[in-house]
């Protein structure tokens, strides 16, 4: 498989998610007419699904690499953001994850990317995510799905924690601390990516870089974290 199964729908999500993919065309057309058409119309009729399928699937291949050293088999895998799932579908496949998502129910309007002090930009539909990860080879039992907004979120403990572009990236790490408290064991791991890793340092007794994003659109840091200096 060098490709995922999606359709219109969660190709457009995955271009909001991941505006790499957008073609430069569409971009210039975002620039032309605005958030509110491209959030809404461009980038679901100006696509080809089959095409983001397959860009999609090879960004989440690479993102695998950098990050697969951290899992073993059966690693206990939260994931806060995680977008439609491509990283958490291949995480499943290579190691069989059990994976706890925590994902926004909505797609704001006007889509504005970025810092969001107020946490309030989401791009993403929990049941277009569940289809994503079905529809690719992961079992139900494996996976379980909250609504940042709606539902209690899951007090086990994780082996490993992702957030790959979403937390301290497009919003403030306070707004997870407390709960991280809760759900990290010494040595599990964080991997997140910041556009501050010096508050890190701060935080955690041990930090790898794992990758530092200089000159794309994702200007920030990759980092693994250990070991939470617990109050
Ligand atoms: C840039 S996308 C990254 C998606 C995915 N991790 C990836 O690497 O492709 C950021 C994601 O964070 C989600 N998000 C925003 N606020 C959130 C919150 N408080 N908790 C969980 N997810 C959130 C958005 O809906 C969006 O899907």
């Amino acid at each position: 498989m060098h490709n995922f199964k999606l359709n219109r729908e969660l190709a457009q999500l995955a271009i909001h998610q991941r505006i790499e993919l957008c073609s430069p065309i569409l971009k210039r057309l975002r620039k032309i007419f605005g958030r509110y058409l491209f959030s809404t119309f461009l980038s679901k009729y100006l696509i080809n699904p089959n095409e983001i399928s397959k860009k999609y699937y090879n960004l989440m291949e690479k993102e695998l690499l950098l990050i697969e050293k951290y899992f073993v088999h059966n690693s206990k895998v939260l994931s806060i953001g995680s977008g439609i799932g491509g990283v958490e579908v291949l995480l499943n496949k290579k190691f069989n994850t059990h994976i706890s998502l925590i994902e926004k129910n909505y797609v704001s309007k006007k889509i504005k990317y970025g810092w969001d002090e107020k946490n309030q930009e989401a791009y993403n539909n929990i049941n277009l995510l569940e289809k994503f990860l079905i529809n690719n080879g992961v079992e139900k039992k494996n996976i379980n799905l909250f609504d940042f907004d709606k539902d209690k979120l899951p007090n086990d403990k994780f082996d490993v924690i992702i957030s790959l572009y979403s937390l301290d990236y497009h919003y403030d790490f306070e707004i997870y601390k407390d709960y991280l408290l809760k759900v990290l064991k010494p040595d599990s791991i964080l991997i997140l990516d910041t556009v501050r890793p010096g508050y890190f340092n701060e935080i955690f007794n041990k930090i790898d870089v794992i990758k530092e994003d200089v000159d794309t659109v994702h200007k920030s840091k990759r980092i693994a974290c250990r070991n939470l200096k617990f109050k």
